[in-house]
């Protein structure tokens, strides 16, 4: 099964505590398993950011490395920059400034011990990017073979034709919040001529412009950090979760398959060819998750998991 699944492995979760200035040799155990079951179940993608775990989830994978180099050979890489976390004064800040992409993308590479990240991905879009700036961000970081390809993530198609004019290279990937929870992605497309659209935080026609243009749609929390596939849901749970919930279960039974691939299958249903980028450290829930590539949900049964979980019928 090497290398043949679609999913991504996210490694958010993975690094230890954030405020843990060092990593600790129990994140190192943990990550190890990770990745191993991730790669044994055929997820050769691995998604990083230099912000997860304030650079230890970066820093957990070098470490692994260093003793299981097979690892390393196995997998692809991906990163993101951008994003500086909030200073002791609550200020958080989006950096697409030249200087900060090149030293983010130094740092990661230190950090996760490679020479070049197969994948870097701009975060959240910068208010202040600046097209000669990203010009030469990104001049400097493909000349000197830093990284691969460029994406993005959580943009719109203006921001994505934005960036491919500064930088005069292709987008090749948005990565975005859709789930069953998070629905946006489908209200942006049913949204045109009603007024449900303008709910949607997804420009209408996002997910038809990637399709279009083959940009890879990556799909973040989309397990929906478990609501649906065994999660304690709490004492008064939200009634729409739990029918939803329901209804997972009840095809998962069907299918002989587990909640998580019903979730999961639910997005790789869309013909954009989403690859879903699932960020549990459990072995058992990584081996749950893969089981969605071999289940295709019927329309009906797409279209009834998706007015469950909307809570009303479409228009
Ligand atoms: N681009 C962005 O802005 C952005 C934002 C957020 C995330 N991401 C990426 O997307 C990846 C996935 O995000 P995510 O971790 O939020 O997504 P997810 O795959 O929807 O959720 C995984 C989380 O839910 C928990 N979980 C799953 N099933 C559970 C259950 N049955 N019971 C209890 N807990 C359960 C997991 O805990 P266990 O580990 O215990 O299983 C883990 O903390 C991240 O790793 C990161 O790579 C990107």
């Amino acid at each position: 099964m090497l290398g043949k699944s679609k999913l991504i492995y996210g490694t958010m979760g993975l690094g230890g505590d954030w405020d843990e200035p060092k990593v600790a040799d129990e994140a190192i155990i943990k990550a190890e398993k990770a990745f191993e079951t991730a790669i044994d179940c055929g997820i050769t993608f691995f998604d990083f950011a230099d912000i997860y775990s304030r650079g230890k989830s970066e820093k957990v994978f070098g470490e692994v490395i260093k003793k299981r180099p097979d690892i390393c050979e196995k997998v692809k890489i991906q990163s993101k920059a951008g994003i500086i976390l909030p200073d002791e004064e609550g200020i958080n800040q989006f950096d697409f400034s030249a200087s900060h992409l090149v030293k983010t993308v130094e740092k990661s590479l230190k950090n996760l011990g490679v020479g070049m990240l197969d994948s870097l991905l701009l975060h959240r879009p910068d208010p202040l990017m600046n097209p000669k700036e990203l010009k030469e961000a990104f001049d400097y970081l493909f000349e000197n073979k830093m990284i691969a390809q460029l994406g993005v993530s959580n943009m719109n198609q203006y921001q994505i034709q934005f960036i491919e004019k500064a930088t005069g290279r292709k987008v090749r990937a948005n990565q975005l919040e859709i789930s069953l929870l998070h629905l946006d992605w489908l209200d942006g497309t049913i949204g045109v001529n009603n007024d449900e659209g303008f709910k949607s935080t997804m420009t209408p026609g996002l997910m038809e412009y990637m399709m279009m243009n083959n940009i890879e749609i990556q799909a973040w929390s989309p397990m929906a950090r478990g609501l649906f596939s065994g999660k304690d849901l709490g004492e008064n749970p939200n009634e729409i979760i739990v029918k939803t919930k329901d209804y997972v279960y009840e095809l998962a039974k069907e299918k002989k398959t587990t909640p998580e691939a019903i979730v999961l299958a639910f997005i790789m249903r869309h013909p954009g060819g989403i690859r879903p980028v699932i960020g549990t450290t459990n072995p058992e829930r990584i081996k749950a998750s893969v089981e969605a590539e071999r289940i295709t949900l019927s329309r009906r049964e797409w279209y009834k998991l998706y007015i469950l979980s909307r809570g009303q019928m479409l228009p």
